[in-house]
């Protein structure tokens, strides 16, 4: 089972100033090893002890340290050469390199610093220099990734908003004619006998022209900034609206909806439309997943520990391949024929402006779960808090169709 959360990234707690990083030590002397272990770890730090330049270079390739501790002068490969190697990686991001020599000269540093090193340090070392060391090092590969993220989020954005004007320009140019060419075909439906085969034809119009239409206010909400109306709702009975709309799509694809809705549930904040749209979205992605028929789940819960509500959408579907599932989230990210790829951005954009959040579990050939969690509104406890049972006991309602 392979699992994402639908995006945020953590960030290191601001009120604690130490860093703490995975560091590789590579040393052909095991007691210089143990000594780096000792002090490292017990300063916190996740320390990998490496004997050989060869096995350093296997080890960074499978994961990634946040700093690395070279020695100098190895059996193998020298310390100024695994260094140039690792620089030359252009696969690599940065990582930050402390060589350690045994011999005290300027050329020595001089040289080690040009070949791509950024710190050094003498044997014997002091344990607390080492410390100071390593703490600048992590500092700089945190700024260093801090920003590199920045660049990225940056040009997201940029793209972002290219494609927002781009929507709006073309969405005032299709929706129009679109609307008179749906009012067209109506009208001419209408003068149709009621047993005229001619009509299927025209509803099948009729149902495109509607899907093009949701797929451009997609857009247009990519475009424009989330109006959000917040008010307290009932999150069940947002879920009971919504699978009033999903009702035929179930039907006609032999899939069976179970609500197992929590009761008495807070309500949550939230924008009716919004929700809805959120819901619809993870619905018919869920009942596309199912070619085949099979079961939709829908969960609410509310935990009184922590005082959270969530919902828990679960499909009996093809899954999700583990490849995409980091993707899923971006827009225009589809692997469906005739998608759009904008739904399940548009649902972690909506999540996003409500302060909630959104996470992704799924399994090929078995099925995925999206959860939603909502931040909890204070002031609206459920009615009798007592009843709250837990998510496997409770008697919530529970409804098949
Ligand atoms: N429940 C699910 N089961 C399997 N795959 C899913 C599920 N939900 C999303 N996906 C995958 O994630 C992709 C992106 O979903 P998203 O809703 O953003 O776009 P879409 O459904 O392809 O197009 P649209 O914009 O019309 O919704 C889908 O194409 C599908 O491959
Ligand atoms: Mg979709």
């Amino acid at each position: 089972m392979w699992a994402v959360p639908g995006g945020t990234q953590q960030n290191q707690e601001d009120d604690d100033p130490m860093e703490y990083g995975k560091i590789y030590c590579v040393d052909d002397d095991p007691d210089i090893l143990l000594l780096y272990h000792a002090i490292l770890t017990e300063a916190g730090h996740d320390v990998v002890k490496i004997t050989n330049g060869a096995k350093a270079l296997e080890t960074i390739e499978l994961r990634l340290p946040d700093l690395i501790i070279l020695d100098e002068k190895m059996n193998d490969i020298s310390g100024m050469e695994m260094c140039a190697r690792i620089r030359a990686n252009k696969a690599l991001p940065y990582i930050p390199i402390i060589m350690v020599t045994g011999v005290d000269s300027k050329e020595g540093k001089i040289k080690s610093l040009e070949g791509g090193t950024d710190d050094y340090m003498l044997k014997p070392f002091d344990h607390e220099e080492l410390l100071a060391k390593v703490q600048v090092m992590l500092r700089i590969k945190r700024l260093y990734s801090e920003l590199l993220q920045t660049r990225q989020d940056l040009v997201k954005a940029e793209k972002l908003a290219a494609v927002g004007q781009l929507a709006a320009a073309m969405a005032h140019e299709i929706r129009n004619p679109l609307s008179i060419i749906g009012a067209s075909v109506q009208f001419l439906q209408s003068k149709l006998e009621s047993n005229d085969e001619r009509r299927g034809i025209m509803d099948t119009i009729l149902r495109k022209i509607l899907e093009i239409d949701s797929t451009i206010r997609e857009l247009l909400m990519v475009a424009r900034p989330l109006n959000l109306k917040i008010e307290p709702l009932d999150l069940n009975d947002c879920i009971r609206d919504v699978d009033g709309f999903i009702k035929e799509k179930c039907l006609a694809q032999r899939v069976t909806h179970v609500q197992d809705l929590f009761s008495p549930m807070p309500k949550v904040s939230g924008d009716r439309e919004h929700l809805q749209r959120v819901l619809l979205n993870l619905y018919i992605n869920a009942i596309n997943s199912m070619p085949r028929g099979g079961e939709l789940t829908t969960r609410t819960y509310w935990d009184p520990e922590i005082g959270r509500v969530s919902v828990r959408i679960q499909d009996t579907g093809e899954g999700i391949r583990v490849e995409d599932l980091s993707h899923i989230f971006e827009p225009f990210f589809s692997k469906r024929a005739g998608g759009s790829g904008l739904g399940l951005f548009v649902v972690k954009m909506i999540i996003d402006e409500l302060r909630g959040t959104i996470e992704v579990k799924s399994e090929q050939e078995r099925g995925t779960v999206f959860t939603i969690y909502f931040p909890y509104t204070k002031n609206e406890k459920p009615l009798k808090a007592s009843n709250a049972v837990s998510d496997t006991d409770k008697t919530g309602e529970r409804s098949i169709h």
